[in-house]
């Protein structure tokens, strides 16, 4: 009797475990992969989930509180576009460094409604992770010093510029996000 007993306890706890294993990956399977490229703008994702640091994992993001909401530094207008993703716009509206563009109208979720529009890339597409060689990762002269931008330069440019004007102008933010200060990297990173 002790044994069936026992032997039913081990047998309910393999589906217990089976069970919770297969919520953990039908939620993991909820959170969007990225694309390369894509016309369907993100809603909340995971970004670095292949994070190749022993300390700082993977970002989430809300694609959709960045675009719809006031996220501006001041928090009165929502942003552009093309704040992030710089080489949707045409070429004469650029400012230095900037010089590459793919796009010739500004996107905006309006312009991705046209069947003929182009899709948006990924940050990712072009400022590869480090260690990946597949292409030349795009360099920028910066302090009179050429600076080369892997996807952890580029995206921490871009977030970190607008998080600290943000908090600079509205300092209760820091609470909930951060910028370039060196121990915010808790607020965006899950450690590992
Ligand atoms: C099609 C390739 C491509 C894509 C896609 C792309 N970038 Fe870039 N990025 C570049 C190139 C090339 C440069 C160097 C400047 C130039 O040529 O315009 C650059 C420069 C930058 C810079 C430096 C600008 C500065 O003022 O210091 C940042 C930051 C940046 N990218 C962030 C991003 C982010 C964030 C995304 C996604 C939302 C992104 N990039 C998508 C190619 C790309
Ligand atoms: C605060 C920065 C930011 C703003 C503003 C922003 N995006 Fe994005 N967008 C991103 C990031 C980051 C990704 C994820 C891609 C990556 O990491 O490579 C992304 C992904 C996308 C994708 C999917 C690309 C892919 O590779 O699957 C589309 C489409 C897109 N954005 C459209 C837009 C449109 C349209 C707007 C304006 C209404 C906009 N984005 C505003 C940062 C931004
Ligand atoms: C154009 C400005 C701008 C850019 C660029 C930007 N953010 Fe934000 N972000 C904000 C503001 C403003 C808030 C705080 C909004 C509030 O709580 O009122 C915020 C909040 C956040 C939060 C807290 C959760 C949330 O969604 O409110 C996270 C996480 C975050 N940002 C991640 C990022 C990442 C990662 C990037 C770069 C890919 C990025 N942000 C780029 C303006 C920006
Ligand atoms: C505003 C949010 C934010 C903050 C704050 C932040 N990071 Fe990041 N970090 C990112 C994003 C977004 C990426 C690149 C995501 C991608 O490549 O998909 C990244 C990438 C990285 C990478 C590259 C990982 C890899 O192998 O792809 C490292 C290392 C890193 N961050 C370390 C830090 C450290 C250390 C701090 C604190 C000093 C910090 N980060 C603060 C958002 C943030």
């Amino acid at each position: 009797m002790k044994r069936l007993l026992l032997g039913l306890i081990v047998v309910l706890s393999v589906l217990a475990l089976g069970f919770v294993g297969n919520v953990a990956r039908t939620s993991a399977s909820l959170v969007q992969q990225i694309p390369k490229e894509s016309k369907e703008q993100p809603k909340k994702v995971k970004l670095d989930t292949d994070s190749l640091d022993d300390k700082w994992g993977e970002v989430a993001f809300d694609h959709e509180n960045h675009t719809i909401k006031n996220y501006t530094p001041d928090g009165k207008t929502t942003g552009t576009c093309i704040e992030c993703h710089h080489t949707d716009q045409p070429k004469d509206k650029l400012t230095l460094p900037l010089v590459t563009s793919e796009r010739t109208v500004a996107l905006t979720a309006d312009v991705l409604k046209d069947a003929a529009a182009a899709p948006v890339k990924g940050c990712r597409s072009c400022h590869l992770q480090a260690g990946d060689d597949s292409k030349p990762l795009p360099v920028i002269t910066k302090d009179a010093k050429q600076l080369k931008l892997d996807n952890e330069v580029a995206y921490h440019t871009n977030c970190f510029a607008c998080h600290d004007a943000a908090i600079k102008a509205r300092p209760d933010l820091a609470t909930k996000t951060a910028g370039s200060d060196p121990k915010g990297c808790v607020k965006c990173h899950v450690a590992k």
